[in-house]
């Protein structure tokens, strides 16, 4: 059976990574025309260097919580596809074997010639104003920024189309085409939503809601799925 995981930043919240919109959220410090837009790095590289090369420096010490480790312990039962908007590792820390990064990767850096080509980021290092990639334009972070193509939303795509089960973590589905990923799961395919703040789907298809953390939801949800979908197995 097919699980298909839309996770967004709540599902790390627990191991300590900032959401955005949430009343502590990076997008409460930080303007996202400043540090996530292409604009926003023509106009002032440095501020955005200082941004990622924070985040990537804060990541380096964060473990992944229940959240991540569940997803991946369900494997042995599951085929689990995870697509997430997250750009920290900790789905494949935890030992994820299939995720697909929609909005890039903190662990890996691009050029401004070719931000899709990506590079191994090694902790402990930093990106640095006149740092030049092998193509001989300036390094920049490998992250997705507003305004820019989405690359794996096509195969994310195909990967909702054929879920048996969908299931989505710690996204407010404000930010598309992400959330419009909803919209391609079969009619007949069960929806279970893990948040602990309601979280209006875009869709009519019914969600089971889970209104909890992400460790304790998916302990309940783990619960949920081996007595509906695995007990005769
Ligand atoms: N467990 C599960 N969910 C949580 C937890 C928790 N412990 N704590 C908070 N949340 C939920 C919030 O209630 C909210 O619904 O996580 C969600 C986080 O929403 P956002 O901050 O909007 O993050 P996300 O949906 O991932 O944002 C999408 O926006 O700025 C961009 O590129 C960025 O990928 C990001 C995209």
């Amino acid at each position: 059976m097919k699980l298909v995981v839309l996770t967004g930043a709540g599902i790390s919240a627990e191991s300590g990574m900032s959401t955005f919109r949430d009343a502590d959220g990076l997008w409460n410090n930080y303007r996202v025309e400043d540090v996530a837009t292409p604009e926003g790095f023509l106009r002032d590289p440095q501020l955005v260097l200082d941004f990622y090369n924070d985040l990537h420096h804060s990541l380096q010490s964060l473990k992944p919580n229940y959240g991540h480790i569940g997803l991946a312990e369900l494997e042995e039962f599951f085929d689990v596809r995870v697509i997430t908007q997250n750009v920290d590792n900790l789905h494949e820390a935890a030992g994820s074997s299939n995720v697909l990064h929609l909005h890039g990767e903190l662990t890996k850096y691009a050029s401004v010639k070719n931000p899709d080509r990506a590079h191994d980021w090694p902790f402990g290092t930093d990106l640095h104003l006149g740092d030049k990639a092998d193509d001989g334009s300036q390094i920049r972070p490998f992250i997705v920024w507003f305004g820019e193509a989405v690359p794996n939303i096509e195969k994310a795509a195909e990967w909702v189309r054929q879920a048996d089960l969908f299931l989505v973590i710690g996204t407010s589905l404000a930010v598309y085409p992400a959330a419009g990923l909803l919209g391609y799961v079969a009619d007949e395919v069960p929806i279970f939503l893990i948040d602990p703040k309601p979280v209006k789907s875009p869709y009519k298809h019914p969600v089971t809601v889970l209104q909890k953390g992400a460790s304790e939801g998916m302990r309940e949800l783990v619960g949920i799925l081996k007595t509906k979908y695995l007990l005769n197995k």
